[in-house]
């Protein structure tokens, strides 16, 4: 395929600010951020945005490679023709201001991984061996590919989110200040990078706020914003020194043109702003009935199959996370000693109380205080760690490395042995120290009730974070959704006590099925009698104390059922907000 030039025209993007006038009137203060601006970057060549903090460069990338798809007027155009945002994103990368790279793989574990991800093969060949060799070298990473990433600096960091991208061959590639961070070699290195890439044949379009002589020269053209969202220079970089000395803008003797053009745009140098955006937006009409007339309007249709190699790709996906979380162990030891301690905790403080009739209503309220231990430690650990992967899969997704859908399975299978290992865990050591029946058929409904109850509050956690934006946000409305259903859960008022017109709140409480059913796999399915010590014990049968609390009836397989649903349709709803949330900016 040809190499692709990017045009856009009459690009402006506006924001609703809500300060603290704006809360008091509710009506919103717009914002111009991108005020009409049109231009063009060709094949072959590096094209920098330049301008001042808040002057809508990252706005302006973002539409540019389609990461934001609506909030804006104007049209982009590939080789003149319409652009098809899916396609563009299988031919064009962004690689934004943050490295998001998975910590604990090594260089060449990442660059293999992408590239099987690119073949959606499971092993790679020997040319996908070279290729990989070839771009490590080119990148100065050969020395580094047995260094996990988490030990990189920031430079090498930078450079291998280039190498990850080019695994995948892009035509145009997207840089969001791909300098900033680094000293001036890493920065100088990066930018040699860029100008070999467009050589080779790659549209380059890079954001840079603080670039140095030496960066002005080896991009091909410039493209100035004022800080009002204006174009005020669009041409070469060569030629910006005399463009606007013509103008009577004379950049001082041994001063960075860079930064000339960023203090012009300031107003540092007189306040002919406007005329600068005026005369920009003359030329722009002229060169583009030239651009015009030298286009070709076939549309880029450029499709990924993902169907074909579907369990490939969730394999090598799989595989990846398996990798990571074994090396990251630090939250999974966290979450199996937290069950252990707890289930260990509350087994000796309830020693043996299971087997007697005496201890009926205590042994209750262990079972209960047992479901909200699960529910909360599930859906709280969620909650936490699915944002932090989040970011990184933010970026693959975009770039098109795999479907959603994928993702989403091999994230919830991989957590699946943890999550279940961890309540075995703990339902063990409450079982076996409080001294439940040790019957195999109550074990197994015990233990079952638990995980889905584990995995269906799991569930809960990734959904409210997939929704919110921050951490406290998730964590305060986890707390409430949870701290209702407890409310509904059977264990702090009789159902038969509370005000009829909510009673249909224990039918819907998950807690509460999962209570009944935990409470029926240890007294129901005609549990004997059990031995008092005492002369008289009011729950020696099991059915008095299931009575007592208004759970006499017998609905193990509902409450499991009901819960398992919950389950699937909390997990339907994460997956349709992930969609959504990955589809807005
Ligand atoms: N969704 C939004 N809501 C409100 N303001 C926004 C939003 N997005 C961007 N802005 C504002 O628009 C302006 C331009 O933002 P943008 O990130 O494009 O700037 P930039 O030129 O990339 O800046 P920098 O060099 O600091 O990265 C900023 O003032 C920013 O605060
Ligand atoms: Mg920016």
């Amino acid at each position: 395929m040809e190499g692709i030039n990017v045009e856009f025209t009459n690009i402006s993007s506006n924001v609703n600010i809500w300060d603290s006038r704006a809360m008091k009137t509710f009506r919103p203060e717009k914002k111009t951020i991108l005020n009409n601006v049109s231009g063009l970057f060709r094949r072959n060549q590096v094209g920098a945005i330049v301008g001042c903090s808040g002057s809508g460069k990252s706005t302006l990338m973002n539409i540019l490679s389609g990461y934001m798809s609506s909030g804006y007027q104007g049209t982009v155009t590939l080789n003149g023709a319409q652009r098809d945002l899916l396609s563009f994103r299988n031919i064009s990368s962004y690689i934004m201001q943050e490295d998001h790279l998975q910590l604990y793989l090594t260089v060449q574990e990442s660059m293999e991984i992408a590239m099987k991800l690119k073949h959606s093969t499971i092993k790679l060949d020997i040319q996908n061996k070279i290729s990989i060799n070839n771009l490590l070298h080119n990148l100065l990473l050969h020395e580094k590919r047995d260094t996990l990433v988490y030990n990189l600096s920031g430079g090498e960091c930078r450079r291998l989110t280039m190498a990850l991208e080019l695994v995948r061959s892009p035509k145009v590639m997207f840089f969001d200040e791909p300098t900033t961070g680094l000293d001036i070699v890493s920065a100088n290195n990066v930018v040699k990078i860029m100008r070999k890439l467009a050589d080779s044949g790659k549209t380059i379009i890079c954001t840079i706020h603080q670039a140095s002589a030496y960066h002005l020269t080896t991009f091909d053209t410039v493209y100035v914003l004022t800080p009002s969202g204006q174009c005020m220079y669009n041409g070469e970089s060569s030629q910006i020194v005399d463009y606007f000395s013509h103008l009577g803008f004379q950049c001082p003797i041994y001063h960075n043109p860079a930064d000339f053009v960023i203090e012009l745009s300031l107003g540092e140098y007189g306040n002919s702003i406007d005329t600068l955006i005026k005369l920009v937006i003359d030329q722009n009409l002229i060169s583009k009935d030239i651009t015009d007339k030298s286009i070709n309007n076939v549309p880029i249709i450029y499709s990924r199959e993902y169907s074909s190699k579907y369990f490939s790709e969730l394999w090598i996906l799989m595989h990846r996370t398996l990798l990571t979380t074994f090396r990251d162990h630090f939250l999974v030891k966290v979450r199996l000693f937290v069950h252990f301690l707890l289930g260990s905790m509350f087994g000796i403080v309830y020693i043996g109380l299971g087997k007697s009739a005496m201890h009926v209503r205590d042994n209750a309220v262990l079972l209960f205080f047992c479901v909200m231990f699960m529910t909360y430690v599930a859906a709280f650990t969620m909650s936490i760690k699915f944002p932090l992967e989040l970011s990184v899969m933010r970026k693959e997704y975009f770039n098109r490395w795999y479907s959603l859908s994928l993702y989403y399975i091999s994230v919830t299978l991989v957590d699946l042995p943890v999550q279940i290992f961890c309540t075995f865990l703990f339902c063990s050591l409450i079982y076996l120290l409080s001294g439940q029946p040790f019957e195999l058929f109550r074990i197994s409904m015990f233990l079952l009730i638990f995980i889905v109850t584990g995995l269906m509050s799991q569930a809960i956690g990734m959904l409210v974070s997939t929704l919110c934006k921050s951490f406290v946000i998730n964590t305060v409305i986890v707390a409430l959704i949870l701290m209702f259903w407890t409310t509904y859960a059977g264990g702090m008022i009789r159902i038969s006590d509370t005000p009829k017109i909510y009673r249909w709140l224990y039918d819907i409480s998950f807690m509460k099925h999962s209570v009944q059913g935990v409470l029926h796999s240890i007294y129901g399915f005609d549990r004997t009698v059990l031995p008092c010590p005492v002369m008289f014990c009011q729950y020696g049968s099991p059915k008095v104390m299931l009575k007592t609390i208004d759970m006499y009836e017998n609905l193990y397989w509902i409450n499991v059922s009901f819960i398992t649903i919950v389950y699937i349709v909390l997990k339907i709803c994460a997956f349709i907000a992930l969609k959504y949330k990955l589809s807005v900016v």
